[in-house]
């Protein structure tokens, strides 16, 4: 698997210019790509990143690729990050690491978002993988109320959780929030729930990347598929 993860990561590599701005995602087939980037910087590749974790600026300062913010510059041409589900029109579910937010703020900030994964993050709808929602600690309970309302409104439901970490304490963000992970198995219209659960007060972003990935690039026993968003 995680050759797979690196065999997508090194296809994704070949997109990248010298001279470009990157956005660098998060996650473990992320990681991939930071290490491969980090050789070619090592060998005269002048790019600049922008991570979208502290996870991810550790990585790429150990692999010795420059980092900048996007308040220092004013676009990226490309992120490069993964999923934990990519659907055929290229929406996303993310956040399985917990990085959704940043994610997002990169993926937005990019000309193109090239998705790499092994192809089991490959589904024909949405909701398998739990559905991660940042949310302010603050009214949670309000909050989580909210949630409900406009799960009921899309037509899924399912069980929430607040996430713990490893040593059993709430799991904080990079940006200080929380966040609640909803089992709702099949989502019909992602598209939908995205802008109801982005209207919530308390809720600060959701997994669901709608319309922002323009590529994926799937890595399975059979080789490699790029899939572009129609
Ligand atoms: C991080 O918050 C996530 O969005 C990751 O991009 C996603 O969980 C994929 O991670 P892996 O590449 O480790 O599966």
């Amino acid at each position: 698997m995680d050759q797979l993860k690196r065999q997508a990561a090194a296809r994704a590599l070949e997109e990248v210019r010298d001279g470009m701005q990157l956005g660098l995602g998060t996650g473990s087939t992320a990681k991939h790509f930071v290490e491969l980037l980090g050789e070619r910087v090592a060998a005269g590749l002048n790019v600049i990143g922008v991570p979208t974790s502290e996870a991810t600026r550790a990585d790429a300062e150990r692999c010795g690729v420059p980092l900048t913010t996007l308040d220092e510059i004013d676009h990226l041409d490309i992120t490069v990050d993964g999923a934990d589900e990519i659907d055929p029109e290229l929406n996303l579910i993310k956040g399985g690491g917990g990085a959704l937010l940043r994610e997002k703020i990169v993926a937005a900030a990019s000309d193109r978002m090239i998705v790499i994964a092994d192809d089991t993050k490959w589904v024909p709808t949405l909701g398998r993988f739990p559905l991660p929602v940042e949310v302010i600690p603050f009214g949670l309970g309000a909050t989580r109320r909210g949630i409900e309302k406009a799960f009921a409104e899309c037509g899924v439901s399912g069980q929430m959780a607040v996430r713990r970490a490893k040593d059993g304490h709430v799991f904080v963000t990079d940006g200080g929030h929380w966040i609640v992970d909803a089992q709702l198995g099949r989502i019909a219209d992602p598209a939908s729930l995205a802008k109801a659960l982005s209207a919530i007060p308390g809720v600060v972003e959701h997994g669901l990347f709608i319309g922002l990935a323009s590529s994926a690039v799937l890595a399975g026993g059979e080789g490699i598929r790029v899939i572009e968003r129609r």
